[in-house]
């Protein structure tokens, strides 16, 4: 979704803006701008389409400045058009805005702009910002200007500002949407994302709720809305630049696939300890679980592939911790009015920390007196800000669109925490617990197996490229596979219809539409639901449906009725998600490479979805 970016340091001024901008290209984006601030003014160059777009025009008539700001614009308000395309400016061309979120009182504001002469050029929400700050700054100091427009704002915002009398100066604020702060020698920058600025610099300060920067040279100068200072010194990301590149794969998605090993690793490491048979949390986390009451009743949310992991995570959390969860899609949950209490942990599943349902989720569970619990990837977010504790899953950025190294690490932390829960409500056998926690410990090693059926699988996509409609199914812990298989081919290849069932489900509707050929992926790995999902299979293959089936090694009865076997490590049954993740995703990334798809960044998707 919408990516900012803005720079105020060295020249080339430009070449860095649209560096960095390219690093944010993941978030999804239909149209590109820049605007810098030099000794003509502002200047301002747009295009619709890929940055690579707006780099041509821009090599064609260059132009330079001493601080800017750029965006990558995903459309909401008004279509993808030159004149909808961020920067917006106001009337007289003195200041240039790129804005991320929703501006909800946008018409009334605009009305009362447009009532006092002011000129409108596009259909967008984020130009009101620009005429505000105008209207304002006709009395007062560019940074004052600012922050009094910023106040009349309601909706969500992260919004960048230059101004043709404050050269020297960048400026930015956020509610609801994201905005770091990169902190360089002698150079400063804005953005929505890390990535943008991690091959320039890894001290960021992450801005919260409210905060107004002021940026020069010399570096970040935070605020209150109310203009009060704030002082906080950068933290330092320990990602570094070759996590936020291809590294010789075809695809970010590719490379993601492959680091879920190490992806799963980082997510188990320092709180899993096999050896003694013990797991371990943060203080503050630790805490937190402590204080559950033996009532407590678990709501997990969540969008997209969180939810699915959320799904995974209500099998275990019941099976094995023996409490009570609900699992609710986070854009249904804020709407359904839910009942919770002061004995109501939500847990939000994130990657990215900063979706607009899973975090208006994350506020009502609060204003509703319950606690919150999130699992997340990106550190300082403001899902874990806003949560009461936070198991960060520490899988490293994932820049592909299609969540994957997220998936499984969303995996491996609700495995720490039924096991740790598990534990705690003396729900399970010791016997029976260490041995779960071994096997636990053994999961980067299968997930890197059922890495190398990928050759296979490169094979199996070819005999499928061409197909338009796919099932997927599975049953009990492998249902939410089915529904995350699925997603992924979607996504990634729009051309193709996907549509995941709990496999019990098939008879009643979607079987009618099995015939000779169609192509239904089954997971069928080992559990106490083999036998039925064996019968799932017969039924198809009764219709004549090709069965691709994800089994486990060594099952031999299996092969009669495949179509196509793709043998995965066997695990306990709770463990057959993660081992079978890889061989999904690899599934859709090979079928959509075949039908030539943009796979990292599929067309009407933003990584991360910022609005309701
Ligand atoms: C699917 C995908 C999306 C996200 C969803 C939630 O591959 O990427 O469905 O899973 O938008 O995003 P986060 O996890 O950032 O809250």
């Amino acid at each position: 979704m919408c990516g900012i970016v803005g720079y105020i340091g060295k020249p080339p001024v430009v070449q860095t803006l649209l560096d960095c901008l390219g690093r944010l290209e993941y978030r999804g984006y239909d149209s590109a701008g820049i605007a810098v601030v030099n000794g003509r003014g502002i200047q301002v160059r747009k295009r619709v389409g890929k940055i690579k777009e707006l780099v041509a025009s821009i090599q064609q008539h260059p132009f330079e400045g001493t601080s800017g700001i750029a965006h990558s614009r995903w459309a909401t308000h008004g279509l993808p058009t030159e004149a909808n395309a961020h920067p917006h400016t106001d009337c007289r061309g003195s200041l240039a805005i790129v804005h991320n979120g929703i501006i909800e009182n946008y018409a009334a504001l605009k009305a009362r702009l447009q009532a006092n002469g002011h000129r409108f050029r596009s259909k967008t929400d984020t130009e009101v910002i620009a005429h505000l700050v105008e209207d304002y700054a006709k009395r007062l100091p560019v940074a004052q200007a600012f922050r009094r427009a910023l106040k009349e704002l309601r909706g969500s915002y992260a919004v960048c500002l230059i101004a043709k009398q404050d050269p020297q100066r960048i400026y930015g604020a956020r509610a609801g949407s994201p905005l770091i702060v990169g902190v360089g020698d002698g150079e400063a920058f804005l953005a929505s994302d890390v990535p943008a600025v991690l091959a320039k610099t890894r001290r960021v300060i992450y801005l919260n709720e409210g905060e107004v920067v002021e940026l020069s040279s010399d570096g970040a100068r935070l605020t209150t809305l109310s203009g009060a200072v704030i002082h906080r010194k950068p933290s330092t990301v320990s990602w570094d630049i070759a996590s936020a590149r291809k590294e010789g794969y075809d695809h970010f998605m590719l490379k993601e696939i492959f680091e879920q090993p190490s992806a799963v690793e980082q997510t188990l490491v320092n709180r899993l300890d096999a050896a003694r048979g013990r797991i371990a949390f943060d203080r503050r986390t630790r805490a937190f679980l402590e204080k559950l009451k033996p009532n407590e009743q678990f709501v997990l949310i969540a969008c997209g592939t969180a939810y699915h992991a959320g799904l995974v995570g209500e099998y275990m959390l019941e099976e094995l911790a023996r409490v009570p969860v609900d699992v609710d899609l986070a854009s249904e949950f804020r709407y359904r009015g839910p009942m919770l209490t002061r004995d109501t942990t939500v847990i939000a599943i994130t990657q990215s920390g900063e979706t607009a349902d899973t975090l208006a989720g994350v506020r009502l569970a609060k204003e509703q007196g319950a606690k919150v619990l999130s699992i997340c990837n990106v550190m300082g977010a403001s899902i874990p800000r806003e949560s009461d504790a936070v198991m960060y899953t520490h899988a490293g950025p994932e820049i592909a669109v299609a969540s994957t190294k997220a998936y499984t690490s969303q995996l491996s932390a609700l495995y720490l925490l039924t096991l740790y829960l598990a534990k705690a409500r003396g729900a399970l056998s010791a016997v029976r617990w260490r041995s779960l926690v071994r096997q636990l410990s053994h999961i980067p090693s299968l997930v890197e197996r059922s890495l190398r059926a990928e050759p296979l699988i490169k094979e199996i996509a070819k005999s499928y490229a061409g197909a338009r409609d796919f099932y997927y199914l599975g049953r009990r812990y492998n249902y939410p596979s089915a529904l995350e298989g699925a997603l992924k081919l979607k996504e990634i290849c729009p051309s193709i219809h996907a549509e995941g069932y709990a496999a019990g489900e098939m008879k009643h509707g979607p079987i009618s539409l099995i015939r000779r050929g169609w192509p239904v992926v089954f997971l069928a790995t080992d559990s106490p639901v083999y036998e039925k999902v064996v019968s799932n299979i017969e039924e198809v293959r009764a219709r004549k449906g090709d069965c691709i089936v994800i089994a486990s090694e060594g099952d031999q009865r299996i092969r009669r009725y495949a179509t196509h076997l793709i043998p995965v490590p066997k695990t306990e049954e709770l463990f057959s998600p993660i081992v079978a993740a890889a061989p999904l995703q690899l599934l859709a990334y090979h079928i959509a490479k075949l039908n030539r798809c943009d796979i990292d960044q599929p067309p009407n998707l933003a990584k991360s979805v910022t609005v309701e």
